[in-house]
């Protein structure tokens, strides 16, 4: 097997270029993810059936469809319903943001179940309102067991940001397709997209491992 590095060095810009679209649609999308997710996720969480059930539907969508699909209907449906024209980068950011909200909503019910009852009991009967004692007790403690799967929905979506390559989103996995279609090869440019998205995905799992560790210690 011969590999080919001066192919890899001619679209090295492209891939630099690539990975910057990457970084930065999976920033969007945890960033637009979380602040939706938690509106979504205490949207959910309403005792009223009737007012939690579009929050229920949202989630149950976004979570049981491929997000292959919801991508395709995103670009070439909702957008231009909207816009009047397709925008891939604009699609895309859509597509991981509402996904992941629906992921990060049950994070953060998640989060919140997981407090013990009897805190809530002991701010009630110490005289806060329902909703001082979600704001100053359960929540802070909540928010802090939140940080270990977000870190980890941040990892899901770098990886899945490669879907936004289908609707010629100029992401990593654009870039190394064209590269593959140029030169009808496989091996440079999808073991060169492994080995980045690697690199990504390892050091932010190492950041993430300090922070956990810091808030264990705290
Ligand atoms: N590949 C899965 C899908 O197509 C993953 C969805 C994204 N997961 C996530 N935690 N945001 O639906």
């Amino acid at each position: 097997m011969d590999f080919r590095f001066e192919i890899i060095k001619e679209y090295a810009p492209y891939l630099a270029q690539g990975t910057a679209y990457t970084i930065g649609l999976s920033l969007a999308g945890i960033f637009i993810g979380t602040f939706l997710g938690l509106f979504i996720g205490l949207g959910k969480m309403m005792k009223n059936k009737f007012l939690s059930w579009p929050f229920i539907c949202y989630i149950a969508f976004f979570r049981g469809t491929p997000l292959f699909v919801q991508i395709l209907l995103i670009h070439f449906g909702l957008v231009p319903l909207f816009t009047g024209e397709t925008n891939p980068i604009l699609a895309a950011i859509l597509a991981l943001s509402l996904n992941s909200a629906a992921y990060i909503a049950e994070i953060f019910r998640a989060g919140v179940q997981s407090i013990d009852k009897g805190q809530m009991e002991g701010a009630r009967s110490l005289g806060l309102t329902h909703v001082q004692a979600m704001r100053y007790v359960i929540l802070p403690q909540a928010t802090k067991r939140m940080i270990p799967p977000l870190g980890n929905e941040f990892i899901v979506l770098i990886k899945e940001s490669s879907i936004a390559a289908i609707i010629a989103a100029p992401e990593l996995m654009y870039w190394s397709r064209a590269e593959a279609g140029q030169y009808f090869r496989v091996w440079e440019p999808y073991l060169t997209a492994a080995v980045i998205y690697l690199i990504l995905t390892l050091s932010l799992s190492l950041v993430l491992n300090l922070i956990e560790r810091k808030l264990a210690t705290e």
